[in-house]
Protein backbone atom coordinates (compact mmCIF):
# COMPACT_ATOMS: atom_id res chain seq x y z
CA UNK A 1 0.00 0.00 0.00
CA UNK A 2 1.40 3.32 -1.00
CA UNK A 3 1.94 5.74 2.00
CA UNK A 4 0.36 9.41 1.61
CA UNK A 5 3.58 11.07 2.90
CA UNK A 6 6.83 10.79 4.49
CA UNK A 7 7.49 12.86 7.74
CA UNK A 8 11.09 13.49 9.38
CA UNK A 9 10.86 11.89 12.46
CA UNK A 10 13.80 13.16 14.45
CA UNK A 11 17.19 14.54 13.72
CA UNK A 12 21.00 14.32 14.51
CA UNK A 13 24.48 16.16 14.44
CA UNK A 14 28.15 15.66 15.47
CA UNK A 15 31.25 17.91 14.09
CA UNK A 16 34.66 16.82 14.75
CA UNK A 17 36.23 18.03 18.51
CA UNK A 18 39.14 19.89 16.83
CA UNK A 19 38.12 23.72 15.66
CA UNK A 20 40.14 25.50 13.63
CA UNK A 21 40.13 29.55 13.37
CA UNK A 22 40.88 31.61 10.88
CA UNK A 23 43.44 33.11 12.81
CA UNK A 24 45.04 29.39 12.80
CA UNK A 25 44.43 29.18 8.79
CA UNK A 26 46.08 32.85 8.90
CA UNK A 27 49.67 31.12 9.65
CA UNK A 28 49.06 28.13 7.27
CA UNK A 29 48.10 30.23 4.12
CA UNK A 30 48.46 34.19 3.51
CA UNK A 31 45.00 35.52 4.48
CA UNK A 32 43.38 37.07 7.52
CA UNK A 33 40.53 36.48 9.83
CA UNK A 34 39.20 40.16 8.46
CA UNK A 35 38.87 38.78 4.98
CA UNK A 36 37.66 35.74 5.86
CA UNK A 37 35.28 36.44 7.60
CA UNK A 38 34.10 39.10 5.54
CA UNK A 39 34.02 37.90 2.27
CA UNK A 40 32.16 34.27 3.58
CA UNK A 41 30.71 34.67 7.38
CA UNK A 42 32.98 32.33 8.12
CA UNK A 43 34.95 32.15 11.74
CA UNK A 44 35.76 28.67 12.22
CA UNK A 45 35.29 25.32 10.99
CA UNK A 46 35.67 21.77 12.28
CA UNK A 47 38.74 19.15 11.25
CA UNK A 48 38.61 15.27 11.93
CA UNK A 49 40.84 13.86 13.51
CA UNK A 50 43.26 11.80 10.96
CA UNK A 51 41.96 8.31 12.25
CA UNK A 52 38.34 9.96 12.12
CA UNK A 53 36.38 9.11 9.02
CA UNK A 54 33.12 10.15 7.41
CA UNK A 55 31.24 6.90 8.45
CA UNK A 56 32.77 7.10 11.87
CA UNK A 57 31.26 10.81 11.90
CA UNK A 58 28.33 9.24 10.07
CA UNK A 59 27.66 6.91 13.15
CA UNK A 60 27.80 9.99 15.68
CA UNK A 61 25.07 11.62 13.66
CA UNK A 62 22.64 9.27 13.09
CA UNK A 63 22.97 7.46 16.52
CA UNK A 64 21.48 10.95 17.39
CA UNK A 65 18.82 11.29 15.23
CA UNK A 66 17.71 7.53 15.86
CA UNK A 67 17.72 8.64 19.40
CA UNK A 68 15.56 11.91 18.74
CA UNK A 69 13.19 9.75 16.65
CA UNK A 70 12.92 7.13 19.17
CA UNK A 71 13.61 4.26 16.71
CA UNK A 72 16.10 1.74 16.88
CA UNK A 73 18.43 0.63 14.40
CA UNK A 74 16.62 -2.59 13.52
CA UNK A 75 13.93 -0.75 12.17
CA UNK A 76 15.85 1.06 9.58
CA UNK A 77 14.76 -0.55 6.06
CA UNK A 78 16.66 2.07 3.94
CA UNK A 79 20.01 4.04 4.12
CA UNK A 80 21.50 7.09 1.88
CA UNK A 81 24.30 8.56 2.65
CA UNK A 82 25.12 11.86 0.54
CA UNK A 83 28.76 11.95 0.39
CA UNK A 84 31.37 13.01 -1.92
CA UNK A 85 34.13 11.95 0.29
CA UNK A 86 33.37 8.34 1.45
CA UNK A 87 36.15 6.34 3.24
CA UNK A 88 37.10 4.60 0.58
CA UNK A 89 35.75 4.76 -3.34
CA UNK A 90 34.20 1.50 -2.87
CA UNK A 91 32.07 0.09 -1.19
CA UNK A 92 29.83 2.31 -0.05
CA UNK A 93 30.23 4.42 3.13
CA UNK A 94 26.30 3.60 4.22
CA UNK A 95 27.58 -0.24 4.02
CA UNK A 96 30.41 0.49 6.33
CA UNK A 97 27.80 2.91 8.06
CA UNK A 98 25.16 -0.13 8.63
CA UNK A 99 27.23 -2.62 9.85
CA UNK A 100 28.88 0.06 12.74
CA UNK A 101 25.32 0.47 13.96
CA UNK A 102 23.93 -2.44 13.43
CA UNK A 103 21.40 -1.98 10.73
CA UNK A 104 19.50 -5.20 9.63
CA UNK A 105 21.46 -7.16 6.35
CA UNK A 106 17.73 -6.65 4.48
CA UNK A 107 18.33 -3.05 4.76
CA UNK A 108 18.56 -1.24 0.92
CA UNK A 109 22.36 0.97 1.67
CA UNK A 110 23.78 3.13 -0.83
CA UNK A 111 25.19 6.66 -1.70
CA UNK A 112 24.53 9.44 -3.37
CA UNK A 113 26.78 12.12 -4.96
CA UNK A 114 25.02 15.42 -5.79
CA UNK A 115 27.83 17.84 -3.98
CA UNK A 116 26.32 20.21 -1.69
CA UNK A 117 22.80 19.49 -2.66
CA UNK A 118 23.07 15.79 -1.74
CA UNK A 119 21.16 16.00 1.61
CA UNK A 120 18.35 17.44 -0.52
CA UNK A 121 18.79 14.79 -3.49
CA UNK A 122 18.93 11.93 -0.49
CA UNK A 123 15.58 13.04 1.19
CA UNK A 124 13.70 13.06 -2.40
CA UNK A 125 15.12 9.87 -2.70
CA UNK A 126 13.94 8.57 0.35
CA UNK A 127 10.72 10.53 0.39
CA UNK A 128 9.58 8.98 -2.96
CA UNK A 129 10.72 5.28 -1.69
CA UNK A 130 9.02 5.38 1.45
CA UNK A 131 5.84 7.06 -0.43
CA UNK A 132 6.02 3.56 -3.00
CA UNK A 133 5.09 2.04 0.25
CA UNK A 134 7.89 -0.59 -0.25
CA UNK A 135 9.97 0.80 2.62
CA UNK A 136 8.54 2.19 6.32
CA UNK A 137 11.93 3.94 7.84
CA UNK A 138 15.10 5.58 6.29
CA UNK A 139 18.01 6.86 7.65
CA UNK A 140 20.09 9.84 5.61
CA UNK A 141 22.91 11.20 6.78
CA UNK A 142 25.24 13.87 4.77
CA UNK A 143 28.98 13.71 5.76
CA UNK A 144 31.80 15.44 4.42
CA UNK A 145 35.38 15.08 5.58
CA UNK A 146 36.17 17.46 3.41
CA UNK A 147 39.89 18.40 4.97
CA UNK A 148 40.88 15.21 3.13
CA UNK A 149 40.75 16.90 0.07
CA UNK A 150 40.97 20.86 0.13
CA UNK A 151 44.46 21.99 -1.05
CA UNK A 152 46.03 23.87 2.28
CA UNK A 153 48.56 25.78 0.10
CA UNK A 154 45.48 27.07 -2.17
CA UNK A 155 44.15 30.24 0.07
CA UNK A 156 41.12 30.55 -2.37
CA UNK A 157 39.25 27.17 -1.21
CA UNK A 158 40.85 25.93 2.11
CA UNK A 159 39.04 28.85 4.08
CA UNK A 160 36.01 27.85 3.36
CA UNK A 161 35.67 23.77 3.76
CA UNK A 162 34.66 22.02 7.12
CA UNK A 163 34.25 18.26 8.29
CA UNK A 164 30.94 17.21 10.04
CA UNK A 165 28.14 14.67 9.50
CA UNK A 166 24.17 15.58 9.86
CA UNK A 167 21.13 13.01 9.92
CA UNK A 168 17.43 12.43 9.72
CA UNK A 169 15.20 9.76 10.15
CA UNK A 170 12.09 9.50 7.84
CA UNK A 171 9.01 7.44 8.35
CA UNK A 172 6.44 6.59 6.10
CA UNK A 173 3.14 7.89 7.31
CA UNK A 174 -0.34 8.37 6.57
CA UNK A 175 -0.84 11.95 7.66
CA UNK A 176 -2.36 13.97 4.06
CA UNK A 177 -0.53 17.25 4.29
CA UNK A 178 2.12 16.89 5.98
CA UNK A 179 6.11 15.99 5.48
CA UNK A 180 7.65 16.47 2.79
CA UNK A 181 5.50 18.37 0.70
CA UNK A 182 7.83 19.35 -2.77
CA UNK A 183 11.19 19.01 -3.94
CA UNK A 184 12.70 21.16 -7.01
CA UNK A 185 16.12 19.19 -8.13
CA UNK A 186 18.00 19.71 -11.20
CA UNK A 187 21.81 20.45 -12.17
CA UNK A 188 23.93 22.83 -14.85
CA UNK A 189 26.57 20.07 -15.98
CA UNK A 190 27.92 22.75 -18.65
CA UNK A 191 29.39 23.66 -15.54
CA UNK A 192 31.20 20.71 -14.03
CA UNK A 193 34.74 22.89 -14.98
CA UNK A 194 33.67 25.61 -12.22
CA UNK A 195 34.16 23.03 -9.09
CA UNK A 196 35.68 19.33 -9.32
CA UNK A 197 37.93 17.05 -7.72
CA UNK A 198 40.71 15.53 -10.03
CA UNK A 199 40.88 11.66 -10.10
CA UNK A 200 43.40 10.56 -7.22
CA UNK A 201 47.33 10.41 -8.66
CA UNK A 202 46.99 13.50 -11.55
CA UNK A 203 49.32 15.23 -9.38
CA UNK A 204 51.97 15.29 -6.84
CA UNK A 205 51.08 14.57 -3.28
CA UNK A 206 52.73 17.19 -1.45
CA UNK A 207 53.58 17.31 2.47
CA UNK A 208 50.08 18.76 3.70
CA UNK A 209 51.22 22.37 5.46
CA UNK A 210 48.23 21.75 8.31
CA UNK A 211 49.43 19.45 10.53
CA UNK A 212 47.25 16.29 11.46
CA UNK A 213 45.58 15.87 7.85
CA UNK A 214 46.03 13.09 6.17
CA UNK A 215 45.83 13.84 2.20
CA UNK A 216 45.81 11.59 -1.13
CA UNK A 217 46.56 14.38 -4.27
CA UNK A 218 43.40 14.88 -4.95
CA UNK A 219 41.88 18.54 -4.42
CA UNK A 220 39.11 20.69 -4.60
CA UNK A 221 38.91 23.23 -7.53
CA UNK A 222 37.31 25.78 -7.28
CA UNK A 223 36.57 29.12 -9.31
CA UNK A 224 35.17 30.85 -6.69
CA UNK A 225 33.31 34.14 -7.77
CA UNK A 226 31.73 32.41 -11.15
CA UNK A 227 30.42 29.59 -8.28
CA UNK A 228 28.85 32.44 -6.53
CA UNK A 229 27.12 34.03 -9.46
CA UNK A 230 25.73 30.47 -10.52
CA UNK A 231 25.05 29.94 -7.17
CA UNK A 232 22.96 33.09 -5.92
CA UNK A 233 20.85 32.27 -9.25
CA UNK A 234 20.05 28.93 -9.18
CA UNK A 235 19.19 28.54 -5.37
CA UNK A 236 17.06 31.70 -6.08
CA UNK A 237 14.97 30.16 -8.66
CA UNK A 238 14.66 26.81 -6.77
CA UNK A 239 13.43 28.68 -3.98
CA UNK A 240 11.06 30.57 -6.05
CA UNK A 241 9.65 27.56 -8.41
CA UNK A 242 8.97 25.36 -5.46
CA UNK A 243 7.16 28.79 -3.67
CA UNK A 244 5.15 28.86 -6.94
CA UNK A 245 4.63 25.87 -7.70
CA UNK A 246 2.96 25.09 -3.68
CA UNK A 247 0.93 27.99 -4.19
CA UNK A 248 2.90 29.63 -0.74
CA UNK A 249 3.97 33.07 0.12
CA UNK A 250 7.41 33.68 1.23
CA UNK A 251 6.10 35.09 4.35
CA UNK A 252 4.01 31.63 5.02
CA UNK A 253 7.44 30.26 5.45
CA UNK A 254 8.88 29.70 9.13
CA UNK A 255 12.54 28.82 9.05
CA UNK A 256 14.30 28.83 5.60
CA UNK A 257 17.24 26.30 6.48
CA UNK A 258 19.56 27.07 3.49
CA UNK A 259 22.91 25.26 2.13
CA UNK A 260 25.91 27.06 4.41
CA UNK A 261 28.61 28.23 1.35
CA UNK A 262 28.41 31.85 2.21
CA UNK A 263 26.87 34.36 4.52
CA UNK A 264 26.98 36.80 1.47
CA UNK A 265 24.89 33.95 -0.94
CA UNK A 266 22.35 33.68 2.02
CA UNK A 267 21.83 37.59 2.48
CA UNK A 268 21.43 37.53 -1.46
CA UNK A 269 18.30 34.71 -0.98
CA UNK A 270 17.41 36.71 1.68
CA UNK A 271 16.49 39.49 -0.20
CA UNK A 272 15.54 37.84 -3.50
CA UNK A 273 12.78 36.47 -1.11
CA UNK A 274 12.38 39.55 0.96
CA UNK A 275 12.36 37.48 3.92
CA UNK A 276 14.67 38.58 6.92
CA UNK A 277 17.71 37.13 7.96
CA UNK A 278 15.87 35.91 11.16
CA UNK A 279 14.17 33.40 8.91
CA UNK A 280 16.95 31.90 7.65
CA UNK A 281 19.22 29.08 10.03
CA UNK A 282 23.11 30.70 9.82
CA UNK A 283 25.90 28.13 11.03
CA UNK A 284 28.38 28.94 8.46
CA UNK A 285 30.18 31.40 10.95
CA UNK A 286 30.82 27.72 13.01
CA UNK A 287 31.42 25.56 10.67
CA UNK A 288 32.19 26.41 7.20
CA UNK A 289 31.01 24.66 3.91
CA UNK A 290 30.60 21.08 5.27
CA UNK A 291 28.80 20.07 1.75
CA UNK A 292 26.40 17.29 2.05
CA UNK A 293 26.53 17.92 5.87
CA UNK A 294 25.75 21.37 5.93
CA UNK A 295 22.36 21.16 5.65
CA UNK A 296 21.26 18.01 7.90
CA UNK A 297 23.59 19.68 10.21
CA UNK A 298 21.76 23.17 10.59
CA UNK A 299 18.42 21.22 10.37
CA UNK A 300 19.11 19.18 13.56
CA UNK A 301 20.38 22.44 15.22
CA UNK A 302 17.29 24.30 14.01
CA UNK A 303 15.18 22.02 15.69
CA UNK A 304 17.30 21.68 19.13
CA UNK A 305 17.44 25.49 19.30
CA UNK A 306 13.22 25.09 19.41
CA UNK A 307 13.19 27.06 15.80
CA UNK A 308 11.15 24.67 14.39
CA UNK A 309 7.75 23.45 15.59
CA UNK A 310 5.03 20.91 14.31
CA UNK A 311 3.22 22.54 11.61
CA UNK A 312 6.08 24.60 10.62
CA UNK A 313 6.43 24.97 6.80
CA UNK A 314 10.49 25.05 6.68
CA UNK A 315 12.17 25.40 3.04
CA UNK A 316 15.56 24.13 2.38
CA UNK A 317 17.79 24.94 -0.30
CA UNK A 318 20.87 24.31 -1.84
CA UNK A 319 23.45 23.94 -4.92
CA UNK A 320 26.49 22.74 -5.44
CA UNK A 321 29.19 20.72 -7.62
CA UNK A 322 28.10 19.96 -10.65
CA UNK A 323 26.78 22.15 -10.57
CA UNK A 324 23.67 20.47 -8.62
CA UNK A 325 20.72 22.42 -7.04
CA UNK A 326 17.66 21.66 -5.26
CA UNK A 327 14.92 23.14 -2.95
CA UNK A 328 12.41 21.21 -0.73
CA UNK A 329 9.29 22.38 1.42
CA UNK A 330 8.19 20.90 4.38
CA UNK A 331 5.37 20.91 6.66
CA UNK A 332 6.59 19.72 10.19
N1 LIG B 1 42.67 35.48 1.88
C1 LIG B 1 43.07 36.65 1.37
N2 LIG B 1 42.90 36.98 0.09
C2 LIG B 1 42.30 36.08 -0.71
C3 LIG B 1 41.87 34.83 -0.24
C4 LIG B 1 42.07 34.54 1.11
N3 LIG B 1 41.69 33.39 1.66
N4 LIG B 1 41.31 34.15 -1.26
C5 LIG B 1 41.38 34.95 -2.33
N5 LIG B 1 41.99 36.13 -2.02
C6 LIG B 1 42.25 37.27 -2.86
C7 LIG B 1 42.24 36.90 -4.32
O1 LIG B 1 43.51 36.44 -4.73
C8 LIG B 1 41.86 38.23 -4.96
O2 LIG B 1 43.02 39.01 -5.05
P1 LIG B 1 43.29 39.88 -6.38
O3 LIG B 1 42.14 40.84 -6.46
O4 LIG B 1 44.61 40.52 -6.08
O5 LIG B 1 43.33 38.91 -7.50
C9 LIG B 1 40.94 38.87 -3.94
O6 LIG B 1 41.19 38.19 -2.70
C10 LIG B 1 39.46 38.74 -4.30
O7 LIG B 1 39.17 37.38 -4.60
P2 LIG B 1 37.78 36.96 -5.17
O8 LIG B 1 37.83 35.52 -5.58
O9 LIG B 1 37.33 37.98 -6.16
O10 LIG B 1 36.88 37.11 -3.86
P3 LIG B 1 35.33 37.00 -3.74
O11 LIG B 1 34.80 38.22 -3.13
O12 LIG B 1 34.71 36.49 -5.01
O13 LIG B 1 35.16 35.84 -2.66
C11 LIG B 1 34.75 33.46 -2.41
C12 LIG B 1 35.71 34.57 -2.88
C13 LIG B 1 34.53 33.62 -0.93
C14 LIG B 1 35.40 32.13 -2.73
C15 LIG B 1 33.42 33.61 -3.15
O14 LIG B 1 33.62 33.74 -4.51
C16 LIG B 1 32.51 32.43 -2.91
O15 LIG B 1 32.00 32.24 -1.82
N6 LIG B 1 32.21 31.64 -3.95
C17 LIG B 1 31.28 30.52 -3.85
C18 LIG B 1 31.97 29.39 -3.18
C19 LIG B 1 31.02 28.26 -2.96
O16 LIG B 1 30.03 28.46 -2.32
N7 LIG B 1 31.33 27.11 -3.48
C20 LIG B 1 30.44 26.02 -3.33
C21 LIG B 1 31.21 24.87 -2.99
S1 LIG B 1 30.09 23.68 -2.61
C22 LIG B 1 30.48 22.06 -3.06
O17 LIG B 1 29.70 21.50 -3.75
C23 LIG B 1 31.77 21.46 -2.58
Amino acid sequence: MPARSAVVLGTGSYAPERILTNGELSRVVETSDEWIRTRSGIRERRIAAPEEQASDMGVRAAQRALESAGITAAEIDLLIVATITPDMPMPAAACIIQHKLGIPTTTACFDLNAACSGFIYALDTACAMLTSGRYRRALIIGVEKLSSVVDWRDRTTCVLFGDGAGAAVVGASDEPNRGLLATKLGAFGESVDLLYIPRNGTEPVPAAPLSGVVQHGSYIKMKGKEVFKIAVRAMEEAARDILEQQQVHADQISLVVPHQANLRIIEAISQYLELPMDRFFVNVDRYGNTSAASIPIALDEACRAGRIRRGDLILLVAFGAGLTYGSALIRW
